[in-house]
């Protein structure tokens, strides 16, 4: 297995940096719009054959060093009996969104393997047909929250804000039932087969840092604990890391995946070699021409040069809409740097 991916989770690369992108699997590629176009995401995901596929795509087309399985943070929500779909060009839709406390407390927590034992499946399907490591994953508990609540994606998060400051032990008593759940889906995905697990938080830039604290680090840490003895490393992604470098830090995970908003060497000189940094190019630059790619990437990787603990990714999820060339100029960029 191409082990570069995992040794510099380790903190022990010798050779250059690996490199794999958030929503490597996705619209941009024209393999994918064609698979999209003839069945829904949820079927996509549910069919094992077909989520395998898409995983395998983006590593046949491009040559990442790390697969992502195919599927979405917001599938959580099933094994608490919410429901989501999602529409193309609109995101996910929960028709029946968390309005009122009442809602929340009534939500149980489902038996984790009978809801979602299509992602097991799934997992199981493809990790024999890869030569590279494959990364679990899923959201953090108050980013899933705040979909649950909005109902769709939301620019301000305003009703999730409201309730946090309304009602912040609900808010509490539904972020434990998420982390809970959260728990017992990792469970299921590493005994699956996945290799490593990245968290997202992408929307944590919407709390103020004593929030960060109360909503986020609180479960970062519970799901953290509880995974610890089955030793699969874990990485953290949030938007607007750089303001939680020290509680992210703290938590000492095996890697933090870093937004494009701050600059890597700075942030190396705030985390130990023992935490693995990935990210952060900003994915507007692959509206870019080849030579203002290559010459970005290139600078990336001459500050990043000789970090045994460095993974090249995005600073967030490639778009829909940008051109395979530039993805493939990344990762040609990468693949020619001599450590
Ligand atoms: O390639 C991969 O990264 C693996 C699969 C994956 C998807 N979503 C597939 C997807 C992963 C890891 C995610 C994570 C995810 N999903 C996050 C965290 C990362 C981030 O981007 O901040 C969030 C917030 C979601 C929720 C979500 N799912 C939104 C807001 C949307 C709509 C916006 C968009 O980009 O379309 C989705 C849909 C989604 N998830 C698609 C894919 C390939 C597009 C679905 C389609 O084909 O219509």
């Amino acid at each position: 297995m191409n082990p570069l991916f995992l040794n510099a989770l380790r903190g022990t690369n010798q050779g250059r940096p690996p490199v794999w992108f958030m929503r490597q699997a996705g619209r941009y590629m024209p393999e994918y719009r064609a698979l999209r176009a003839k069945y829904s995401f949820m079927e996509m995901c549910h069919e094992p054959e077909i989520a395998a596929r898409v995983t395998r795509l983006p590593i046949q087309a491009f040559g990442f060093d790390a697969a992502i399985l195919f599927s979405d943070i917001l599938v959580i929500a099933e094994a608490l009996g919410m429901q989501v779909r999602f529409e193309e060009k609109i995101g996910p839709i929960f028709d029946h969104p968390l309005s009122t406390e009442a809602d929340s407390d009534a939500l149980t927590i489902r038996d984790v393997p009978s809801t979602l034992g299509y992602v097991a499946e799934a997992i199981k399907f493809v990790k024999p047909q890869l030569a590279v490591p494959l990364i679990g994953f899923c959201g953090a508990p108050f980013t899933v929250a705040s979909y649950m609540i909005e109902g769709k994606s939301s620019h301000d998060l305003k009703k999730t804000k409201q309730w946090m400051y309304r009602n912040p032990e609900s808010m509490h008593r539904l972020l434990d039932k998420i982390a809970t759940a959260s728990i017992d889906y990792l469970k299921m995905q590493i005994a699956a087969g996945v290799d490593a697990i990245q968290i997202f938080d992408s929307w944590a830039n919407a709390l103020a840092p004593q929030q960060f604290q109360a909503f986020s680090f609180t479960y970062f840490q519970k799901i953290l604990k509880e995974l610890a003895p089955l030793r699969v490393p874990i990485i953290l992604f949030c938007r607007g890391t750089a303001a939680f470098i020290p509680q992210l830090v703290e938590l000492a995970p095996a890697g933090i995946s870093m937004d494009w908003t701050c600059d890597l060497s700075q942030m190396r000189r705030q985390v130990p070699r023992s935490i693995a940094l990935q990210g952060n190019m900003d994915p507007f630059l692959l509206y870019s021409s080849t030579a203002v790619i290559r010459k970005e990437v290139q600078q990336i990787l001459d500050v990043m040069k000789g970090d045994p603990a460095y993974i090249f990714n995005l600073g967030h999820g490639v778009f829909p809409d940008v051109p395979v060339d530039a993805v493939k100029t990344v990762v040609e960029t990468i693949r020619d740097f001599v450590p």
